[in-house]
């Protein structure tokens, strides 16, 4: 048994261990099989206006000391064409619900282990909480492609950018020649503001800047023209002339490509200015969703509202920025009540009970708080 806060003897961490590598060793199987039957993972949107749904998805990892609930029952729906907002402080889980999307959670410790994630893709629409890696092959980089936060890290240091680029449309298009390759790579490049695009080409990634690699990332993640681009804190490691020339070309492009953008930030001026909708995280669930608009005229859950107090603003004078008290609770053991109730300046009696079911406020708007049970009627 776990000795007070967060401490665990060696033998009960090797139980633990041994027990997870059962459960994952299965879990592994099944992502595995070569010849499945597509029925197991083809599925139907719920709307055909979406290109994306989660539905209650849970993602955990399966650690030495104990189990991980990064993504704990979240659910949200891109539509097409638009552009979602997922913000919340760092560690909530928004990059692992990125992840889970691209199948790409660290295995085998990360696994999604409940839910689904309807993507509508170009034949059919598929399940990729289902689906196994041989189908994930076929959709990532092509018709879901990811931006990461460091594009350093992400860009192989010792090939050529113009051989990266590339190598992605050789894997999705193996018809294409080696010239309509190259002219397509040029014309990527040009498309995200590289001027220089037969100089760059040729370059190694260290030879760029910070802005340029993150323009050749995104080159990168357009090139198989996909129907939906996940964003994870595209601009965070930029500072912030850059970050605004980015932002900047993604909102351009977003209009020329067609595609829907799922944008993840902690900044939410970032998102105030490019979202559609937003999607509030806290402590690996949705505490809040709801259209722009609504998230900023109308908040409602204590967390978002602490958010909005936190963010400075031009032309009001504050003495101290406004913090919200405490941390983000430990997601190995998650209380039973309101994971935000320790941290809450306005918590009601109720707030003790279980984890408030969402409460809808409008069709799009939802939250997740028992300040809102009575109010009004809704419910
Ligand atoms: N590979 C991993 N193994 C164990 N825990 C992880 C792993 N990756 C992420 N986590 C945990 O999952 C939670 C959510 O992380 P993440 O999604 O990266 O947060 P963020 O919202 O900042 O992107 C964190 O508590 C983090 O410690
Ligand atoms: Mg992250």
């Amino acid at each position: 048994m776990a000795k007070g806060d967060g401490y665990i003897s060696a033998k009960e961490s090797r139980r633990i261990s041994r027990e997870n590598r059962k459960i994952t060793s299965q879990m592994e199987k099944i992502k595995n099989r070569k010849h499945v039957d597509p029925s197991e993972y083809e599925t139907k949107m719920k709307n055909p206006d979406n290109i994306l749904e989660i539905d209650n998805l849970h993602t955990f990892f399966f650690t030495d000391i104990g189990t991980v609930k990064s993504v704990n029952g979240v659910s949200f729906d891109v539509p097409k064409g638009k552009t979602v907002g997922v913000v919340g402080e760092s560690g909530c889980g928004k990059s692992v619900t990125s992840l889970s999307i691209m199948q790409l959670v660290q295995r085998p410790q990360g696994q999604i282990v409940e839910g689904s994630i309807r993507f509508a893709g170009e034949q059919r629409c598929i399940d990729i909480a289902k689906a196994t890696t041989s189908v994930m092959q076929e959709i990532r980089g092509k018709e879901i492609s990811m931006i990461f936060q460091e594009p350093m890290t992400s860009l192989n240091p010792v090939f050529r950018i113009g051989m990266q680029l590339n190598e992605v449309l050789e894997l999705h298009h193996p018809e294409m020649t080696k010239e309509q390759m190259k002219a397509r790579t040029l014309e990527m490049l040009e498309l995200v503001g590289i001027a220089n695009s037969e100089g760059v080409y040729k370059m190694y990634p260290h030879e760029l800047s910070g802005g340029m690699r993150q323009r050749v990332m995104i080159a990168m993640a357009l090139c198989c023209d996909p129907s939906l681009i996940i964003a994870d804190e595209p601009t965070t490691a930029l500072d912030v002339t850059i970050q605004a020339q980015i932002l900047d070309l993604l909102r351009g492009l977003k209009d020329k490509i067609n595609s829907s953008i799922m944008l993840i930030t902690h900044d939410l001026g970032v998102i105030a200015e490019m979202a559609d909708y937003v999607v509030v995280m806290y402590a690996g669930k949705v505490v809040e969703k709801g259209t722009a608009e609504e998230i900023f005229a109308n908040p409602m859950h204590p967390y978002t509202l602490g958010l909005l107090a936190s963010k400075p603003v031009v032309n009001k004078k504050v003495d101290r920025l406004y913090s919200i008290p405490g941390k983000v609770p430990n997601p190995v053991n998650m209380p039973d009540y309101c994971y935000f109730k320790d941290r809450c300046e306005m918590c009601v009696e109720k707030c003790s009970g279980q984890y408030p079911e969402m409460v809808k406020v409008s069709d799009t708007h939802y939250v997740s708080c028992y300040r809102y049970y009575d109010e009004g009627g809704v419910k």
